[in-house]
């Protein structure tokens, strides 16, 4: 039974707590059907993408999380007109009288988001210049820009540093540019993509970030007109056209939550259907699923997710495209720590991404992180300074706690955690959580989450 105890709007689109802090029961198992809409970490990029055109844009499945607030409010201070389209979830983006807006504007809006950094590209073209301010994003690792700023200079950009962010300007326009990325960044590559569609020339791009959500941007500017190839080895050519004119497109599924839902299920040995979900873009995640003792089933419409016999340990090594993002080990931790053995996440991504593990312990769990990754042989990327690798000895029946969220993907498995602890649990800052979560009160208590907002 879930309570909204005080009278505020509050996570989920829902009348609530202030959605900061809730008070869970555990100990049952979540159990129904959930829908994701397009990925958040595509829709943010098109609607980007639509300052690049001479006419609207639509675009659909939208997620009503607070990244897509914040980008929407970002285009609009720099005059795109941004109105809801007539389908649910539909926005349509017109960006015929965009100015420049003022720096303090722009950093009033700029938020919890890296998403303003991709605006260099498409602002340099409209208006000759640009001002970015400092990026939020969760704290999961010191996330510079310097792969952003070198492509940049490439392309003919003047890059200046200033105390709240960096101002761009491009004297003698953009120009198409050979870039060689140290890393298969996926924010770089972005910023590649958006900036080379209307630079004159041709730009090759190597060791490209090849996401099923970088795809689906380069089917975005595809439809705007522009050149783009996929060529072998991660390389990637763009053609620089004149004239962008907006898209229609509806948005690829959010994998992110798809999968954090499914490794909920896992850990509370529910029985969620993920609707929108799609196989394809979720390989490695479903091998993963099925060898950590899940069982799932591939239907029209989505996916099932739901233990299929005892929790078995694994061993994953976070990677890029086509590997095991990321973005899926918190969940996924949570789950295993309900395994019988010692499961081994291998963290090559991010420098500081088990945070959240911290609290799993508080509740019982037993992970060790180790501040040096496994020592390995060949490895795609140069040797990162700080690579991190949790080991997770279970199973470790978890009570509830009184923990405070760290960042998006940490915040969503805290909850899970206090859903499957027994006791009741009080779990702080969970607003961070809207972020990257559509309704996400409403659809734990549709799975029969046992809740209580109370701050
Ligand atoms: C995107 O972040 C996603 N965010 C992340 O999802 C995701 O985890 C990440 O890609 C990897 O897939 C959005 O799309 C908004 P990167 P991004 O550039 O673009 C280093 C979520 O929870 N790097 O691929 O910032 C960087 O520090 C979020 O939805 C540089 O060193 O990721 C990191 O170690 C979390 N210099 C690695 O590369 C740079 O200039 C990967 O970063 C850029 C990145």
């Amino acid at each position: 039974m879930t309570t909204l105890l005080n009278d505020s709007v509050a996570l989920g689109g829902r009348k609530g707590g202030s959605g900061e802090t809730l008070q869970i029961r555990g100990g049952h198992p979540l159990s129904g059907t959930v829908d994701v809409k397009g990925a958040k970490n595509l829709v943010t990029k098109a609607m980007v993408a639509s300052l690049l055109g001479d006419t609207a844009s639509i675009l659909h499945d939208v997620p009503d999380i607070s990244d897509v607030a914040v980008v929407r409010s970002l285009l609009e201070v720099h005059g795109v007109r941004v109105q809801d389209g007539d389908a649910e979830g539909s926005l349509v983006l017109d960006p015929r009288d965009v100015e420049s807006a003022h720096m303090e504007e722009i950093d009033a809006h700029a938020g919890a988001s890296r998403i303003p950094i991709l605006f260099c590209g498409p602002l340099l073209h409209r208006l000759g210049q640009a001002f970015i301010p400092d990026l939020g994003g969760c704290r999961i690792g010191d996330r510079p820009i310097d792969f952003h700023l070198d492509a940049l200079r490439k392309f003919g950009a003047v890059v200046e540093k200033l105390p709240s962010g960096i101002r761009l300007s491009a004297p003698g326009g953009l120009h198409g540019a050979n870039i060689h990325l140290p890393y298969p960044s996926v924010g770089a590559t972005e910023q590649v993509l958006l900036t080379a569609v209307r630079s004159r020339g041709v730009t090759e791009l190597k060791n490209a970030a090849i996401e099923p959500e970088i795809m689906d941007l380069i089917a975005v500017l595809q439809k705007m007109g522009a050149i783009i190839s996929y060529e072998p080895n991660r390389v990637i050519l763009i053609e620089g056209v004149d004239d962008l004119r907006g898209y229609e497109h509806r948005a690829i599924f959010d994998r992110n939550e798809a999968a954090s839902w499914a490794s909920a299920a896992l850990a509370t040995d529910g029985e969620i259907f993920v609707g929108g979900a799609k196989q394809q873009e979720m390989l490695t995640f479903l091998n993963i699923f099925r060898k950590s003792g899940g069982w799932f089933d591939v239907r029209e419409d989505g996916i099932l997710f739901r233990r299929g016999g005892d929790l078995r340990p694994v061993v994953v090594e976070t990677d890029v495209h086509p590997g095991f993002m990321t973005d899926w080990q918190q969940p996924l931790i949570v789950a295993l720590t309900q395994a019988t053995g010692e499961s081994i996440v291998h963290e090559t991504v991010y420098e500081n991404r088990f945070g959240f593990t911290d609290a799993l312990n508080k509740m019982g769990a037993k992970i060790a992180v180790h501040p040096h990754g496994l020592q390995n042989g060949v490895r795609r990327v140069p040797r990162r300074t700080l690579e991190q690798a949790a080991v997770i000895t279970g199973p470790t029946p978890l009570t509830g706690a009184d923990i405070t969220v760290p960042d998006l993907r940490g915040g969503y498995s805290h909850v899970i955690a206090a859903l499957t602890a027994e006791g009741t649990s009080t779990v702080r800052n969970v607003g961070i959580i809207s972020r990257g979560y559509e309704k996400f009160f409403d659809k734990l208590t549709g799975l029969g989450a046992d809740f209580d907002v109370v701050g």
